[in-house]
């Protein structure tokens, strides 16, 4: 996968060397570039913002290097397009299914804007070229686009082929199937005179599957009762039932 990075902060991304997404990077799996959006403001002081039109508050980011940039980006892939995907808390809310459909993509443009937001006719002039997303992480406000690319792309690329060594470990986490993730514990069996659960130490591989799963609906009602109410009904057993009915109200479906 090929992942373009447009910012005013490249120094911000600094982080995508590390870790998963830099041994991925080593591995030749992610092919990462991260540009510079003051590299292609053609003025004296590089500006790339100025002030609203129709008055208001704050700063708007200038229309020309955004096209420069995106024109620049574009110009690598002969002919190919990124799907471009815009951090902004206006957009669509970030999901995990939502992250499965960006790690299909081979190419993904990343567009941080800072300030009050981009002028709105890069975006019109980008989805006349390319497939343009405004995507939001949540009901809060960020400085900038910048921190949102990285939490999307630390999502987006440990679900590409080859990422993550064992797949196996990305079937039963929270939001892969409308779950939150039961508790895990580790050696030793017993700190600061905590146990781990005895079922865990019992060998017995049903029980195991049954009480990790008793907990996963245990915490998701707990915490999360707009996912018991997505619930499929179909999809649950007598037993899951019962722990439902145990902790709290029924689900009532997609
Ligand atoms: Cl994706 N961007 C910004 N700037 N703020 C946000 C956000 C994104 N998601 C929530 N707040």
């Amino acid at each position: 996968m090929r992942i373009d990075v447009v910012t005013i902060f490249p120094g911000y991304l600094a982080p995508l060397d590390l870790s998963l997404i830099g041994r991925a990077r080593a591995a030749g799996l992610l092919d990462v570039h991260v540009h510079d959006l003051r590299q292609f403001a053609r003025d004296r002081h590089r500006t790339v913002d100025d002030t609203p039109y129709g008055g208001g508050a704050g700063m708007v980011m200038r229309p020309e290097p955004w096209g420069e940039a995106i024109d620049h980006v574009l110009a690598q892939g002969a002919g190919a397009v990124p799907h471009l995907v815009v951090p902004s808390p206006g957009g669509t809310p970030f999901t995990q299914a939502m992250a499965r459909e960006l790690a299909a993509s081979p190419w993904l443009g990343f567009a941080c804007g800072r300030y009050e937001g981009i002028d709105e006719r890069v975006l019109d002039e980008a989805r006349d070229h390319m497939p343009v997303s405004l995507v939001s992480l949540g009901d809060y406000v960020l400085g900038g686009g910048e921190a949102a690319t990285l939490v999307m792309l630390e999502a987006v690329t440990r679900l590409v082929a080859g990422v993550i060594g064992n797949a196996e470990s990305l079937v039963e986490e929270s939001h892969e199937d409308g779950l939150l993730e039961y508790p895990v514990y580790t050696k030793p069996p017993v700190w600061r005179t905590r146990r781990v659960p005895e079922v865990l130490l019992s060998g017995n591989h049903a029980r195991i599957a049954r009480w990790r799963r008793d907990e996963r609906l245990r915490r998701t009602v707990a915490r999360r009762a707009d996912m018991v109410r997505a619930l499929d009904p179909a999809q649950l057993d007598g037993r899951d039932r019962e722990v439902l009915a145990e902790e709290g109200p029924e689900p009532t479906g997609p």
